[in-house]
């Protein structure tokens, strides 16, 4: 029988905690990660948010080539029926109304910089307290 069980287990504890440290705390570190901001006016994106996530790269290259190659400006979602636009400015940038707070933060951390915004108009950027550029 151990007679002081309880502290050994309490130190092994701390022990366990202290050299697994640096594996823990990078997985609650969520500041290192993209957070995107919500969008308050709507609940659903134009695609599923999961294939949004993965792809909208290329919706945005479809809808592009739609329009310059067929004129071709409306865009219907088939499970809702709604439709949309096919523009960067007027769909996508008036639910996410923040190319800061929202693109960047993703693009930032996968480092890509997409040059849309050479000619594209970016919403404009409410000034915020603390924030430098
Ligand atoms: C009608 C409003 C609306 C439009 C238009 C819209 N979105 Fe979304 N989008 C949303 C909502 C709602 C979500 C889910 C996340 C949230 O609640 O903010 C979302 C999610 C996303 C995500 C995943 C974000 C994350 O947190 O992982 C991406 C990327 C995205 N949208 C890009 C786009 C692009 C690109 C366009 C234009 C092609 C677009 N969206 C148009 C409302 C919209
Ligand atoms: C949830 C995170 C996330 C959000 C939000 C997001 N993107 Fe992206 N985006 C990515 C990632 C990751 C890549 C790089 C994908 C790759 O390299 O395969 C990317 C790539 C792109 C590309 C291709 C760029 C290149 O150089 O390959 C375009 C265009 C793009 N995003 C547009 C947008 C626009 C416009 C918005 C805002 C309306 C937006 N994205 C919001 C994650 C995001
Ligand atoms: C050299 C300038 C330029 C660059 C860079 C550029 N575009 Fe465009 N884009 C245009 C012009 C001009 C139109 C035609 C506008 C119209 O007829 O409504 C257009 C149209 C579009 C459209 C359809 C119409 C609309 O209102 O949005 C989409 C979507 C689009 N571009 C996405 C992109 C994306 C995504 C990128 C970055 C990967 C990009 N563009 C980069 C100039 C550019």
């Amino acid at each position: 029988m151990i007679y002081n069980s309880g502290k050994i287990y309490t130190g092994l504890i701390i022990f366990v905690l202290f050299i697994t440290f640096p594996i823990w705390y990078n997985h609650l570190d969520a500041g290192t990660l993209p957070d995107p901001q919500k969008v308050e006016n709507a609940k659903e994106c134009v695609a599923p948010v999961a294939e949004m996530k993965a792809t909208h790269m290329q919706l945005l290259n479809q809808w592009r080539d739609d329009v310059l190659r067929d004129g071709d400006r409306a865009f219907n979602v088939e499970a809702d029926g709604k439709m949309y636009q096919k523009s960067l400015q007027k769909t996508c940038m008036k639910c996410h109304t923040s190319k800061k707070k929202f693109c960047d933060t993703c693009h930032e951390y996968a480092s890509v910089t997409p040059y849309c915004w050479d000619c594209h108009v970016a919403p404009v950027e409410p000034a915020a307290k603390g924030d430098m550029n």
